[in-house]
């Protein structure tokens, strides 16, 4: 069953909201004080709205987040039950440091239609729209993947702008790429922002690949999902706690690749509110007793993909 249309505007509450706590600490140099706004913020907003809301991507387990922890109920605990992924603050140092492309980024589906992944690293690649179904895969080299992106474009790879986190993790991608004569777009921080620039042409970004946060996969995976774009993923494991917390969550192959429709089933919103001035959308404007907010909406079944632009009361 689809998600009723009428609900998008109480999530895109919730993101402005948290954008709008969290950029008070814009340039202030203390992540985790705004990261605990955005957090207090967007908690806030959600336990308005008439749902049985349930956090499956959130800030952590009870034991070490508080509020918005994995399992927490939000809402009014009557109506409709959704799963809801929260990253109230998704570049807690770009806000820190007040650069750009910091945002407060949701999405929602029905009940048991995202994949619980637990906050460890996940391997990503993702494409755009209109080429051919599987056309890339984790398993396959660098090189390979590039190649048949750039035949699927009638392009060379010369011609391909790739987008990579800068971390020394990725030298080997980094290398296989200038080989190549690739144009890289290095991001230093959020990569649901670097992943989701694939579905947009005037970004100029053709694939995205390296690995990032998990529960920034999913999100990423839910705005993918209504673009029709590619995405494949893997849970990178570094130590058996983090396979303890992944079987927790109900995942047993740690070896699996997922494809966007097994991390994003059916109908799903997907809303991300600038926190500053970033690729989709401008960050707040603090008006005196009002801000100005810009939101990057998506819903799957009215197709909706657009800026929605708010002037809100404090
Ligand atoms: P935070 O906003 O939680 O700090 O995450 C930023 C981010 O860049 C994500 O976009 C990305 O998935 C992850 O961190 C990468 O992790 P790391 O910095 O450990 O490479």
């Amino acid at each position: 069953m689809n998600i009723d249309k009428k609900l998008i505007n109480s999530f895109v509450k919730s993101t402005e909201r948290a954008a709008y706590e969290a950029s008070i600490f814009k340039g202030k140099n203390d992540k985790i004080a705004a990261d605990q706004a955005a957090v207090d913020g967007m908690r806030r907003e959600l336990n308005k709205i008439h749902m049985k809301g349930k956090i499956v991507i959130g800030e952590g387990e009870l034991d070490e987040a508080p509020m918005l922890y994995i399992n927490e109920e939000v809402g009014t605990k009557n109506g409709e039950e959704f799963d809801i992924a929260v990253d109230p603050l998704e570049g807690t140092n770009f806000t820190a440091k007040n650069l750009p492309n910091a945002l407060s980024v949701l999405a929602v589906s029905r009940k048991g239609n995202l994949l619980h992944a637990p906050d460890i690293y996940m391997e990503k690649i993702a494409i755009g729209s209109g080429f051919p179904k599987n056309l890339i895969d984790l398993d396959f080299k660098v090189e390979k993947n590039v190649k048949l992106l750039a035949e699927a474009k009638k392009t060379t790879p010369e011609k391909l702008s790739v987008c990579v986190l800068d971390r020394p993790r990725h030298d080997s991608i980094i290398k296989s790429l200038k080989l190549m004569g690739v144009k890289i777009n290095f991001i230093s921080d959020g990569d649901v922002s670097g992943a989701i620039s694939v579905g947009y042409t005037k970004s100029r970004i053709d694939m995205y690949i390296g690995i990032g946060g998990g529960p920034e996969g999913v999100l990423a995976a839910a705005a993918l999902s209504c673009m029709n774009c590619q995405m494949q993923t893997r849970l990178v494991f570094q130590n058996i706690d983090e396979e303890n917390r992944a079987k927790k969550l109900g995942i047993t192959n740690f070896k699996k690749k997922y494809n966007i429709e097994d991390m994003v089933k059916g109908d799903v919103i997907f809303c991300a509110t600038g926190v500053t001035d970033g690729d989709f959308v401008k960050g707040i404007i603090d008006i005196d007793d009002s801000y100005k907010s810009e939101t990057l909406v998506l819903h799957k079944s009215s197709k909706t993909n657009k800026i929605f632009k708010n002037h809100s009361k404090k």
